[in-house]
């Protein structure tokens, strides 16, 4: 059977397990998925390991992206756009290959809810790992442009020098104070919501949105969200779908199938 982990820490509430072993289930494949907690010194001797005892992949979150990244043979475009990998591909030839699937868990989120992407404006909020991620995948989608905001403004600084020769969209950043004028998708990607609190942005930008998309999830909608409805934005999303995708994608690049997500999107929504 072939054999599949997350890791990370902490690592007890992760939904992964539960999420690959539906998609194994959909597709009729038998493949274990468990989840591993680990030191950041423990990692790449760990993962050798795994990979010696036959492991097949890993799915890997906080605080591990980085430390992944280092230590794959070869990088996919994305996670190097990323700076950060959330899948290994462990093959038997002993060679790990990094990939970052979040920017399509997104990216295929946003289409499942029929965000118009291509020719908007599109601002993200946020210059962590989580915005760096979806920055490539969404230019692909051709929106008119990007630009990408944050409390510390020379991380979303960063992000433009190391990504504007790889995409032929503008792209630009500023503070969260100096967002001004419209957007048509808003795209936060900060953990804020995650301790309840909003991002330092005029309300004019926010309620320009036709949509505003969060990353974050919880068992009701976030403060993001309930935020932009007030300021009268017509859809909001949480990122609950963007896990679920992005667990697809890994899913793909292990198995060679596309699994169906809506199912257990609900199932999982239905268990907060
Ligand atoms: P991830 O890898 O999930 O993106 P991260 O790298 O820790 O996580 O980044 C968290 C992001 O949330 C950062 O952009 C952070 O802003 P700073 O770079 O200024 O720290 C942002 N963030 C967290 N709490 C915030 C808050 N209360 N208001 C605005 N931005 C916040």
């Amino acid at each position: 059977m072939d054999k599949y982990l997350v890791i990370g820490n902490p690592i007890e509430h992760s939904k992964s397990p539960f999420i690959h072993q539906q998609f194994a289930q959909a597709s009729n494949q038998v493949i274990s998925y468990g989840k591993k907690k680990l030191e950041l010194e423990e990692f790449a001797s760990f993962i050798k390991m795994f990979q010696r005892d036959g492991g097949k992949g890993c799915n890997i979150t906080v605080p591990f992206k980085e430390v992944a990244f280092k230590l794959a043979d070869e990088l996919s475009d994305r996670a190097k756009a990323a700076g950060a990998v959330n899948t290994l591909i462990l093959n038997e030839d002993g060679s790990i290959i990094g990939d970052n699937t979040d920017g399509q868990g997104l990216v295929g989120d946003l289409q499942n809810h029929q965000v118009e992407i291509t020719n908007q404006r599109i601002l993200i909020i946020g210059a962590g790992g989580a915005a760096r991620g979806c920055i490539l995948p969404l230019a692909k989608l051709k929106p008119k442009e990007i630009v990408i905001c944050n409390r510390t403004v020379e991380k979303a600084q960063q992000i433009v020098t190391d990504l504007d020769s790889h995409i032929d969209i503008p792209l630009s950043s500023c503070a969260l104070s100096d967002v001004s004028g419209t957007f048509d998708v808003i795209i936060n990607s900060t953990s804020a919501s995650l301790s309840n609190h909003l991002p330092a942005i005029c309300s004019e930008v926010i309620g320009s949105a036709k949509c505003c998309y969060d990353m974050a999830y919880g068992d009701s909608e976030t403060c993001f969200m309930i935020w932009a409805k007030d300021l009268g934005v017509k859809q909001t999303i949480d990122g609950l779908g963007m896990l679920v995708g992005q667990a697809a994608e890994s899913f793909r690049l292990w198995r060679n199938v596309t699994p169906a997500t809506e199912d257990i999107l609900q199932t999982i929504r239905s268990q907060l």
